[in-house]
């Protein structure tokens, strides 16, 4: 059990000494975006999912929600959220709320197995299948929900040719809730189970550079609350993913796919 953090918003604010509706735009990015890279792996989602103003996109496996208010804020589309660990939904929807994103952004606690709603013009799922053992059950099942050539777009952690890998990890404290594969068995994994390919790329040479740029700010001390703050054991699980991808223990891989016709 990796995700066991309670109440974050509360965390937040007493780490901030502001409320949400109060916290300035510049610190949201240090705590919504729980994933490497940031709002630019995000940036690099967005063309592959052919949004438009008015679309609905589902993400599996929401978190905090930094994802789907950046998608929104770009596309003018709505977002449903789904994940299954409450306090991560409660605090992603108190994070919209407070960002005026409460409509268009709307956070349900739910195994995608379980979620009624089909016809998404959209779907994308990011740093998740690392916890997910039957990866083709659940691609299948985001390919049922979405709407006849409704992109998916991903952005994964894969099982690297090099390196060792230390625990704890952002994903999994002890290792028994990570399945990592490689990043060809991903992808082959992906394409069997509804979707055709569009694009496959490796995004680790820049994410290095991001964990560089992330531990030289956490080093100044600038920011009063960052996701690792806000994570049980946060600094040793960031410190072992950046050295993880540093030394090819894992490789960053970035995926988008339209639904097999
Ligand atoms: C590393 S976080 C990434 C959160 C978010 N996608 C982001 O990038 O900011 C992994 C998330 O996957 C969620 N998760 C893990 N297994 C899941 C499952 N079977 N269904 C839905 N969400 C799941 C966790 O609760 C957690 O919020």
């Amino acid at each position: 059990m990796t995700y066991t953090e309670t109440d974050i918003v509360t965390t937040v604010e007493q780490l901030t000494g502001a409320s949400l509706s109060a916290l300035p735009r510049t610190q949201w990015e240090d705590i919504d975006q729980f994933h490497a890279g940031g709002s630019e792996a995000i940036e690099r989602l967005i063309p592959h999912l052919a949004l438009t103003a008015g679309a609905t996109a589902l993400d599996v496996g929401s978190g905090l929600g930094g994802p789907a208010r950046q998608i929104a804020r770009a596309t003018g589309c709505n977002v449903v959220g789904v994940d299954i660990t409450t306090a991560y939904v409660e605090a992603a929807q108190a994070l919209s709320d407070a960002a005026g994103l409460a409509e268009r952004t709307r956070f349900f606690r739910s195994d995608i197995g379980a979620l009624g709603h089909t016809g998404f013009d959209a779907a994308y799922t990011v740093h998740v299948q690392m916890n997910i053992e039957d990866k083709k059950v659940f691609y299948s099942e985001i390919a049922r929900r979405l709407r006849p050539g409704a992109r998916l777009a991903i952005f994964e952690v894969c099982r690297g040719a090099d390196g060792e890998l230390a625990l704890p990890l952002p994903w999994s404290l002890d290792g028994t809730d990570s399945h990592l594969v490689t990043a060809d068995e991903l992808r082959d994994t992906v394409q069997s189970s509804g979707f055709t390919l569009l694009d496959w790329a490796d995004e680790s040479t820049w994410a290095r550079q991001w964990f560089d740029d992330l531990g030289r700010r956490l080093a100044a001390g600038t920011a009063p609350a960052t996701l690792p703050a806000l994570l049980t054991d946060g600094p040793a699980r960031m410190l072992n993913f950046a050295v993880a991808t540093a030394t090819g223990a894992v490789t960053l891989h970035r995926g988008a796919f339209t639904v097999t016709a």
